[in-house]
């Protein structure tokens, strides 16, 4: 059979993957495979998917609402709490307007489907997110990929191939999301002096932990007026679940007329939509716990963000260094082929503001000793 031949190839290479279960019983800390440990794996970096409030504006909004939205919001989904929603987000996070999706995959698959033409060019990151790659390939345009956050190297592509298309669009994120460094985001828009292109950045992993009220790194920057298009998303430091689109009114516009993701699918349900008005203002008033994990990502040497990597060679290594860690008490998942290329292959780290100095203190102690064995 195809499928079994296909299964015990990726088993072979070390590749196959199953998914793990995982019993949180703490703030930071969770039962998986059966042993407790601290969590190094969530991208809960404020730790809001736990705050009482937002829990609180869940359970009134279930039993105002009902769970399931019965219908896309093009037919009988659509309700005004999304509108507030997506006017709170579009307010905080300087944008014309926005438009929500039920996850931050169908954002970039919705938006680059919808707004990118076979006829264009796309330039993007070579460690793009899976969900920005098949939001290329869904436009059916062109593209070519540059070497990651390498400016340089976008600017020969840039030199090499714009001009022979009618438009050029330059797809990266503000904070990678395995190797958390940071967008040279300065360096690309000074570039539109001399390139004619637009500018996507995915703010998955910025929005919530950079800015002074959490606005992600294209505001700290003070780049978004030059950045066409931002996708968020909503599972990762604002603790809910959803993605969303930013842009000026014609830009969200087109995503709402062709965005096949939105307009092809049942609504978010509403308790969710409650749970995210209500965490936009919780997350632009986390000053503590964003200084806190600031202070964290202060203790682990040349991080850049919550998400810290450490390499070690070849799929099965990282495999076997992440089940030894488990064993110690800290869960701190693999990435492999294909989540990552080849010869990057690396534990990834994510520091959440629930994590205290001590563990995080106690955690780079064994990972140096580990290292220095
Ligand atoms: C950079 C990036 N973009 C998009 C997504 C997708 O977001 P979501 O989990 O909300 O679908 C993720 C998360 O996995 C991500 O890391």
């Amino acid at each position: 059979m195809r499928e079994e031949k296909k299964l015990e190839r990726l088993k072979q290479q070390g590749l196959y993957r199953k998914m793990i279960k995982v019993e949180p019983f703490d703030i930071d800390r969770s039962l998986i495979k059966g042993r407790p440990c601290l969590n190094f794996g969530s991208n809960d970096y404020l730790g809001m998917s736990e705050h009482p409030d937002l829990l609180e504006a869940f359970r009134t909004a279930l039993d105002q609402y009902g769970l399931g939205q019965r219908a896309s919001r093009y037919i009988c989904g659509h309700h005004l709490l999304y509108e507030n929603v997506e006017q709170k987000i579009a307010q905080w996070l300087h944008a014309e307007s926005c438009l929500l999706f039920s996850t931050g995959y169908m954002a970039n698959l919705g938006t680059l489907g919808a707004l990118i033409e076979p006829e264009d060019l796309v330039l993007i990151d070579r460690c793009a997110h899976a969900s920005l790659i098949d939001g290329v390939k869904m436009s059916k345009a062109s593209y070519k990929v540059f070497r990651h956050n390498d400016v340089g190297h976008l600017e020969d592509c840039l030199k090499r191939y714009a001009h022979k298309y009618s438009m050029t669009w330059v797809v990266c994120e503000s904070v990678d999301s395995i190797f958390g460094d940071i967008l040279p985001i300065q360096n690309i828009v000074d570039l539109k002096e001399r390139y004619a292109f637009r500018l996507i950045v995915d703010e998955a992993h910025g929005v919530g932990v950079f800015g002074k009220q959490g606005e992600g790194v294209i505001v700290e920057k003070d780049c978004f007026q030059n950045v066409e298009v931002r996708m968020i998303t909503m599972g990762k430091a604002l603790g809910v679940c959803g993605g969303a689109v930013l842009g000026s009114k014609s830009i969200v516009d087109t995503v709402i007329n062709k965005g096949r993701t939105s307009i092809y699918t049942t609504a978010m349900p509403l308790p969710l939509a409650a749970g995210l008005l209500l965490s936009v203002d919780l997350v632009q008033k986390a000053e503590v716990q964003r200084a806190h994990l600031y202070k964290l990502i202060g203790l682990c040497e040349e991080a850049h963000s919550p998400i810290v990597p450490f390499y070690f060679e070849g799929a099965e290594r990282v495999k076997e260094v992440s089940d030894f860690f488990l064993e110690r008490g800290f869960f701190i998942p693999a990435m492999r082929v294909p989540t990552v290329p080849k010869g990057k292959e690396c534990l990834r780290l994510t520091l959440n503001a629930t994590h205290k100095i001590q563990d995080i203190q106690r955690l780079l102690k064994e990972l140096s000793d580990f290292k220095r064995e």
